[in-house]
Order: structure tokens, then sequence, then C-alpha cells
């Protein structure tokens, strides 16, 4: 990994052009007009800052909500209407369907407001204010505290800190750590409970080329659903109930049927997850070399192996569509990672970026004396960490992958609370949850997934140390994983759904003493302590010191880089994104364009196929070119593109005009730039939105839910 850091030294300026770039950033919106505005208007965007946040009035953040803690939605209404993703709302619409309104299939679209569905557990946050709270975080914090005694001073100050803070009492608020630690900010929050489901399209339009086309540009998903924030009669957060009413607003947005062009100022608003963007290059080696390889080579075969039961029969099909979707998911996403952090050569970026951090450090006595050796003691804490971070994702890939270790840890559970007070209880919830886990389980596909994956997890961790449980049974058995995997299946009746619960209803406790005796039992514990003992220490070990030193190595950038304008990377916060709508070269003389249109929609229709089929309404509206007043040149835009700087949790976030309008909707990065969480770089990363026209077109011509688009507020701010 060394052997071009010396060209690049002598090359000199490289890590210059990784410094700023347009689109690269998650920005906090209370800091926007500190640190961005200026920027933001000199890439055209016509309203100012405190448009974006305001807590005197409403601006834009107050109709920007958490969807449910995982996803991102909008408030495009005065009456409270939500917009957000179709692969958001999708649990709530699987709840509602049945084999005769099978919503999934069909779609759904409520006539009134009384069809309106409640859905229990779904919830939206609004942020009221965000604070910084820094200062009184870290008072009393010493650099020669342990890591431990650290952590305790600073949990007391925040849960002070939270006491001590202003608020209504129907409102809530947290703290979070910025910067690896260095800066702690306080959000006050409201959120509703009752939100009731409003619409969403059939999948063959919400979901549009499924797995095959996920992640993927050109797309032409039309990844959206409705939702309705209601609220007690005083317009307060209030538990469901028939009585309560539309909540109104404080801002919402109005929505632009002007489209987009190369070069148009967009924004994006949202509750962006996780991203690692000031990572020690050795970190990033790891990730491209050993983590994301090996991650991906156990979900290959996890993919295959489900993947062929799929095929062959419907009732598979259903039951695993939503695991393989999730395994997928990140599957894939990794894969467009690892091919992007190669091709923009991170690694060598952020080595380039470090000698020179090493050179400014070296040159000045006060930062020579903090953070000279600590490169250094990075380059350690990783090489002890690269091994062990290996073998926890060799596990934990192979043991989140077979449900019948996800039943006997139920069990276990079980087995843990007998003679305690909360027994029946946990009885209660062990049911609850394996009958969630039977509801789409199918023993046949998981002996297949036990004897791929543990004959991989043991041929790879075999010279680890692996429990002798383990190994003799294997010797056993001569290293026959098939066999072994037979053996396991036959005798065990765990796999059977009514022996399973009948046990626990009739003879739960003489069920549990013959579980304790059971061969897979053993084989479980053996495991599990295997990593309890073997793995998980050492890797919590090596993580915190890795911690501690990101910390430290974070504030040294922001000392030693002041030119660079840093952005905390995201932790499920309140974040606003900009960049430009632009098309991108995802590999040698091929250009992608901006939008796609429904003309491609129809292009990928493969009558009848489980991701690219056509509603017949659909495709009859695109033969007669009846696009309303939602069409441009004759022709349905249906995505777009630009370079805003997202990850997971942007799902469901709006993408915003130079105005603050609204003209699309976030819901995926397209393949080649998914290493933005790591390594942003504005010549790949590109994040994918629907064009708010289509779901217009969507809502008016195809579900004819008018009474919707009368509640909103359509606008024309390019055509003055
Ligand atoms: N890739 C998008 C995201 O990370 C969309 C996922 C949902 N769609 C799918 N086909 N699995 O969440
Ligand atoms: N589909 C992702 C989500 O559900 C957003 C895409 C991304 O990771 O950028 O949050």
């Amino acid at each position: 990994m060394y052997k071009h850091l010396k060209k690049i030294l002598l090359s000199g300026f490289l890590f210059i052009a990784t410094l700023v770039h347009a689109g690269d950033g998650m920005w906090l919106p209370q800091l926007l007009a500190q640190l961005n505005e200026k920027e933001m208007k000199s890439m055209g965007m016509k309203i100012s800052a405190a448009d974006i946040y305001n807590i005197n009035k409403g601006s834009l953040k107050d109709a920007i909500v958490s969807f449910g803690g995982f996803c991102t939605g909008e408030i495009i209404s005065s009456k409270g209407l939500i917009l957000t993703n179709h692969h958001c709302g999708f649990s709530s619409i699987q709840n509602h369907s049945t084999i005769d309104h099978n919503y999934i299939r069909d779609g759904f679209w409520s006539r009134n407001e009384a069809e309106e569905m409640p859905n229990k557990g779904l919830f939206v946050t609004f942020i009221v204010r965000i604070e910084d709270v820094s200062k009184a975080v870290l008072s009393g914090v010493t650099s020669s505290m342990s890591e431990k005694e650290r952590q305790s001073t600073i949990d007391k100050n925040i849960a002070a800190v939270q006491k001590n803070t202003k608020q209504e009492d129907y409102q809530k608020n947290f703290v979070r750590a910025f910067f690896n630690g260095n800066q702690y900010f306080l959000f006050v929050t409201e959120t509703y409970n009752d939100i009731r489901l409003v619409g969403a399209p059939p999948s063959s339009i919400g979901n549009f080329g499924k797995d095959t086309d996920n992640w993927i540009w050109p797309r032409h998903t039309g990844d959206f659903s409705m939702f309705r924030i209601y609220a007690g009669k005083d317009n307060k957060p209030a538990d469901y109930s028939p009585d309560n009413v539309p909540y109104t607003p404080k801002k919402y947005l109005s929505i632009s049927l002007d489209g987009v062009a190369k070069n148009d100022f967009t924004m994006v608003f949202g509750f962006p997850g996780r991203t690692n963007e000031y990572l020690y290059s050795e970190a990033v080696r790891q990730i491209v070399e050993i983590n994301d390889p090996v991650r991906i080579q156990i979900r290959d075969k996890a993919l295959a192996v489900i993947d062929a039961f799929m095929r062959k029969d419907e009732k598979i099909k259903i039951q695993y569509a939503s695991k393989f979707a999730g395994i997928s998911n990140a599957w894939k996403k990794w894969q467009g990672e690892v091919l992007g952090l190669t091709k923009t050569k991170a690694v060598a970026k952020k080595q380039a970026y470090e000698a020179e951090f090493q050179k400014r450090v070296d040159n000045n006595p006060t930062w020579k004396k903090a953070y000279g050796s600590l490169l250094n003691e990075l380059a350690a804490a990783y090489e002890q960490f690269g091994p062990v971070s290996r073998s926890r994702d060799v596990f934990l890939e192979v043991y989140s992958k077979i449900e019948l270790f996800a039943i006997v840890a139920q069990i276990n559970n079980l087995i843990k609370a007998e003679g305690q007070q909360n027994f029946d209880a946990t009885l209660e919830k062990v049911k609850e949850k394996l009958q969630d886990i039977y509801k789409d389980y199918n023993a046949e596909v998981d002996e297949k997934l036990f004897a791929t994956l543990m004959e991989f997890y043991y041929e790879d961790q075999k010279d680890q140390g692996l429990p002798k449980e383990l190994t003799d049974f294997v010797t056993s058995k001569d290293q026959n994983f098939a066999a072994i995997a037979a053996h396991i299946y036959k005798t065990t009746t765990l796999d059977q759904e009514d022996v399973t619960l009948n046990a626990l209803n009739d003879d739960p406790n003489g069920f549990l003493e013959k579980f304790k005796n059971d061969n897979l039992f053993d084989l479980y514990k053996a495991l599990i302590n295997n990593y309890v003992a073997n793995i998980a220490p050492t890797y919590n070990t090596a993580d915190d010191r890795i911690q501690e030193l990101q910390r430290t190595y974070m504030k040294a950038q922001m000392e030693v880089f002041k030119e660079k304008k840093f952005y905390p990377d995201a932790n499920s916060t309140m974040r606003v994104t900009y960049g430009k709508v632009n098309g991108y070269e995802p590999k040698d003389a091929v250009w992608y364009e901006i939008s796609t249109h429904l003309s491609g929609v129809m292009e990928k229709y493969k009558p009848g196929d489980y991701e690219f089929d056509v509603p017949e309404k659909l495709r009859e509206l695109y033969k007669n070119k009846d696009y309303g007043p939602y069409g441009e040149n004759g022709k349905m835009p249906v995505c777009f593109i630009g370079t805003n700087h997202t990850t997971g949790g942007n799902s469901g976030s709006p993408a915003l005009d130079a105005y603050g309008n609204l003209i699309g909707l976030n819901f995926d990065r397209a393949w080649e730039g998914t290493m933005s969480d790591i390594n942003y770089d504005p010549s790949i990363c590109r994040n994918i939105m629907v064009d708010i026209r289509y779901v217009l077109f969507l809502v008016d011509k195809f579900a004819g839910a008018t009474r919707l688009i009368d509640e909103m507020k359509l606008v024309h701010p390019k055509k003055h």
C-alpha cells in the first residue's frame, strides 16, 4: 500500500483537489448561514439560509420529518400530507395487505380522509431547534482521563443538559456526538404518532426494476408513497384516535412543475444515517481489500441459495422476497463501493493527504508534540483491527443468515429467564418473535443455507481456532456439510412451527429441559461462546483504541487544514446537502444523461415479469401520451440525478430547487458512486431522485386521486 506514496508525495498537491468540491458534504441546517450560504448562492440558490432554518418562524426545516426513524418524509400540503418513498412505507403497505386487498400488488388510494389507514408504531419526528452544547458536555473532560472516565463524565453532563433544556411538555430532546466526539449538539424534537397511509402505487411502479435495477442508473422507479399526520384538536401530538384531525403544519413545500435542467441548483434535506469520510488510509484499504470482499463473498453464496429456491417455488418467492431484497441491497452497494474506491484511487488520495498532514505537523512544534505520532499509532491500531474485524464480519454474516440460529436464540432467551419473575412475559415475547420468524421460514432453504455458509465459515476460520464441539462434529461427519446439515435439520424439531409452539404452550419447562441436551444447542453455544470469548473482546479493544485515536485525528485535521471546510459524518441527524443536476461518465466512452422517461419504462417492460412488468393503465397512459400538465415536450420524465451527497436514511428526502420548491424525491444512489460514504467524488457520485412530475402524474392520471393534487400548491418558478 505504501508503494505509490513517494510518487504522490513528489507530485505534491493531489490532496488539494480533495479539499473542496461542489456536492461534498452533509451540513447542519443551523450552521448554513455561517458556512454555506455564500457557496449555495454562488451555485444558484435564490433563497437565504434563514429560509431553510429559522427558529422564530416557519422555515423549510419545519416541513421535513424523520419518517419512522429510518427514512425521511416531507409535508406537501396545509393538511399534513407527507411524501416519502414506497420502500419507506412498504411495511405499512404490507401490514394492510391481505389476499383480497393486496395493496403491494395493486396499490392503494384512499378516496377520503376516513379511508386513510392508521399504522401502529409508525411516527414522524420534527426538529424544533438545534443547539451547540459542546462546552457543557465536555466540561470537566481532560486529556489524562481514561476512555471510561471520559465517557462517564460526558454521560453525566449530557443528562444535566437534557434535564435543563427548556421545552414544552410534549417535546423531547436528545444530544448527539459530532466529529467523533469533538462537538455535541442538542436536538429538541416533536413526535407525532398518528400517521395514516394515504396512498401508494403498485409495486410494479413503486419498486419497478426491483433488485436488478436497485443502485442503478438509468432508473425508472416511481418510488413514492403518501401518508398524513393526524394531531389532537389542539394540533399537538396525540396517540391514535378516530377524533384526531389532519395536522396543520408550520410550513409545507410548494411543488414546482417546471422540471430540471443540467446544472440546476438542487438541495436535499433529510436524515442521513452513517458515513465515514475522515478515515485513516489503512481503514479504507481494509474496507476495499478485506471487509467488503468477504461480506460480498458470503452474500453471493446466500443469495444464490435463496434465489434458486425462489425461482422454483411461488410460496418461497413471497416468503423470501423481503429477506432477499435486504441481503442484496447491501451486497450490491458494497460492490459499487469497492469499484468506486478503487477507480478513484481513494487509498492513494488519503495517503497523500496524510503525508501533507504529517509535514505540517512536523513543522509546528505544538502540533508535533500533540499529533506527531498520531498516524503511526493509527497504523498500529489498524494492524490489530484488520484480522479480527474480518473474523467478526465472517461470523456475523454467516450467523445472521441461518434462521435456525435465530430460533435457537429465542429458546435460549427463555432458558435464561427460567426461574425468573419475568419468565411468563418472556415466554409471550418469544412466542411472538418465533411466529414472526416462522411466517416466512422454509426449513429446506434454511438447511441449504446452513450447509453452504457453515462450510465457508469452517474452511475460512479453521486456522483462527474454532470451537472443539464444532471441529469434532465436523470431523465425525467427514467434513461433509450437506450431511451435517441434513443430520441437524432431521434431528431437530425446531424447524417446525407447530411442534415448537405447541410444546411452548403445553409444557415449556419440559421442552426447555429436553432442549438443553440437544446437539444443536451445544453447537449454538459453542459458536456464540467462541465469538464472545475470542473475537468480541479483541475487536472491542481494537475498536475502542481506534475511536479514541480517530477523535484526536479528527480534531487535528480540523486544526491543521484550516483552509478546508469540514462537515460532520452522518449520524442520523438532520442535514442539508446541495449540488447540481448533472450526468456522469460511468466508464470510458459512456455518458449518462440527467433524466429518464416513461419511454424507458416501456423499453424495460417484460410482460408478467417479477421485476419489469408494467400495469396496463400505465401502458395506456403512455400510448395516449396522456400526461396532463406533468409532461415535457411530449415526454413523461421519471427520474433524475444530481451531485447531492446522500446516504441511507436520505430515502424519502425532498429534492428542492433554487427557491426551495419540491422538484424530486430522493431514493437511491448510482452504483459507481456508492463509495460516497467513505470518499465522496463529484465525478461519479450521484443521488437518484424521482421527478416530482412523475409522482403527480401517477397520483392524478394513474390513480385518479385528484383530491390530493387539490391540496397541494403547484408553482411555476421558471416561467415568470
Ligand atoms: N438502494 C435503495 C436503498 O438503499 C433502495 C432499496 C429498496 N429497493 C430495493 N430494490 N431493495 O435503500
Ligand atoms: N435507498 C436508501 C435509503 O433507504 C437511500 C439511498 C442511499 O443509500 O443513498 O435510505
